[in-house]
């Protein structure tokens, strides 16, 4: 097990909140993400021993919700908005450019592991789009024709000792070019 000592005492204080130990499957998921970037199959069996089910319930939420993940994601997780509102304003032509100015196909970690590019469903601020996720920061109105400016900002920022530590707010439009 090679998670964080603060990991395991809070997952402690979770199972504990709980009067039934099964209900905490869903939070300590989120827990060992947050702590490892992905959930190992170590990680599922670890769960399953604490709130008393078999590793393959604790898989069956895992592969049930898309926000959880089994492998590994790139330094960058760009996630674009592909519901209707999102859809409408261009978010497929901006997943083109997004795709070439990256050199990473969707769905996948580009070879040099620097970026995880996906389509998600909504991210419920359907107004803005399209809306782009990477990582924690929500950033709205990224135009196809901003995507290739958009892609260099975030390659930009793997080099941005700064980054991550004062994300845009949703609203603001700080990255979209
Ligand atoms: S449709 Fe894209 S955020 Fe809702």
């Amino acid at each position: 097990m090679s998670l964080k000592p603060e990991t395991l005492a809070q997952a402690d204080a979770i199972v504990a909140q709980y009067p039934q130990a099964r209900s905490a499957t869903l939070p300590l998921l989120h827990l060992v993400q947050e702590d490892r970037g992905h959930i190992a199959p170590e990680d599922e069996a670890w769960i399953a021993a604490k709130v008393g089910v078999t590793p393959m319930q604790v898989r069956e939420v895992v592969t049930f919700y898309p926000m959880f993940r089994l492998a590994p994601v790139g330094r960058r997780h760009i996630r674009v908005c592909r519901t209707l509102s999102c859809a409408l304003r261009g978010s497929y032509a901006l997943m083109a450019e997004l795709e070439k100015a990256l050199g990473c196909a969707r769905g996948e970690t580009s070879a040099d592991g620097n970026f995880t590019l996906e389509f998600v469903e909504c991210i419920a601020d359907c107004g803005c789009g399209p809306v782009v996720q990477v990582d924690h920061a929500l950033h709205e109105n990224v135009t196809p024709d901003q995507g290739a400016a958009f892609a260099a900002k975030v390659r930009a920022s793997l080099s941005d000792p700064a980054y991550g530590k004062a994300a845009p707010a949703p609203g603001t439009p700080e990255w979209n070019g």
